[in-house]
């Protein structure tokens, strides 16, 4: 049967209904939500992203990498900036073997001249064969998914940020990231974690939380600016979890008092490109991780941010034995390759021939 677009919107954000419109044959075709990967998926992608770092460093590693996705087109839409995210989807289409084309003006496109998301997406699905798409409406994404759905050609769609809500992809590395952390204690189970910033408007720090909620994480701290908090959709998703959710009107206050029973800080910027008529970039030293505040962490708590930064994380953390964000910027590269390697169902191919080559 085929759904409307609000009929498909409706299914897609309930946690029963979800996966049977996202997923075929148990890997995600199209990708929208931090929270429609359950954690057996995790682990699943995980494992490919360290294979696949692991091969691109084997001479018979590279060679097998790029016949993954050898001769797919992949088209990265991106109607906002972005360095990372794009730069690490073209990196790691690559790494799999497929060729990229980045459209990021999409005042040379037919969307300049009022063609509909539907039109234009279904003629892109014509030349393309899987769509990255970042948008400023949360919605584009998911209605790019609905019409691809329902047409002849339904190439996946993955979300790289949808306005301020998602940034699935942005979720999956930092959870890798942190579960790479805290590989030798015991992984992300258990652990305090504090996230800081625009929290209503960060989607990476909304994924991210989102995510979280399928760990045995039980509470989770947020430091955020004053009319930024958490959205009511992800209080009640934190709820339905049972993961107590603890605001903080101040980030100094906020390390004060956790201190060293925080395991990972995760800083994030004031959204400021949401603002009219924004002055200053940059935000008070109520949300700045001042680097005098490393004395009241422990050297082994996470230190991470999604980047871009303004002044809230100050170049000296980079000295903090626990900082691992030009870590999380790489892993954006193999847990992307990871993706688009599931998507197309080669997951398990990946994971024999790591085997094979001792690197799994
Ligand atoms: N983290 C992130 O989304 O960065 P970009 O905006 O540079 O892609």
């Amino acid at each position: 049967m085929l759904l409307t677009y609000d009929a498909f919107r409706e299914a897609v954000e309930d946690d029963d209904r979800r996966r049977s419109l996202l997923f075929e044959d148990d890997h995600p075709r199209y990708v929208l939500f931090a929270q429609q990967f359950s954690r057996v998926d995790l682990v699943r992608l995980s494992a490919s992203a360290t294979a696949i770092r692991r091969m691109d460093r084997h001479r018979d590693g590279v060679g097998f990498l790029r016949s993954i996705l050898s001769g797919k087109r992949v088209l990265n839409l991106f109607a906002q900036p972005s360095t990372r995210t794009n730069e690490s989807f073209v990196a790691a289409a690559e790494k799999v073997g497929a060729t990229v084309r980045v459209v990021s003006d999409l005042r040379t496109s037919s969307f300049a001249k009022g063609e509909t998301v539907e039109d234009s997406v279904r003629t892109l699905s014509s030349f393309y064969d899987l769509l990255v798409s970042r948008h400023p409406d949360d919605d584009f994404a998911t209605r790019a998914a609905w019409a691809l759905r329902r047409s002849r050609r339904p190439i996946p769609v993955v979300s790289a940020g949808s306005g301020k809500s998602e940034h699935p992809t942005q979720a999956l590395l930092d959870v890798y990231t942190l579960q790479y952390s805290f590989a030798e204690r015991g992984g992300l189970d258990g652990k305090r974690v504090l996230l800081v910033g625009d929290i209503g408007r960060n989607r990476a720090a909304r994924s991210l939380a989102l995510l979280l909620t399928r760990f045995e994480v039980r509470r989770l701290d947020v430091a955020c600016f004053p009319g930024h908090g958490p959205d009511p959709a992800l209080v009640q998703a934190l709820e339905r979890a049972r993961i107590e959710l603890v605001t903080h009107d101040s980030l100094p206050k906020a390390v004060q008092t956790l201190g060293k029973e925080l395991d990972a800080v995760y800083v994030t910027r004031l959204q400021q490109e949401w603002d009219t008529g924004a002055g200053k970039l940059g935000t008070s030293e109520d949300f700045v991780l001042a680097w005098d505040l490393r004395h009241h962490l422990r050297e082994d708590c996470v230190i991470m941010h999604p980047l871009p930064r303004v002044n809230e994380l100050p170049d000296e953390w980079e000295a903090h034995p626990g900082f691992v964000v030009w870590r999380q910027v790489r892993n954006g590269m193999w847990m992307r390759a990871a993706l688009l390697a599931d998507i197309h169902g080669a997951t398990d191919e990946i994971m024999a021939r790591a085997r094979r080559l001792g690197v799994a």
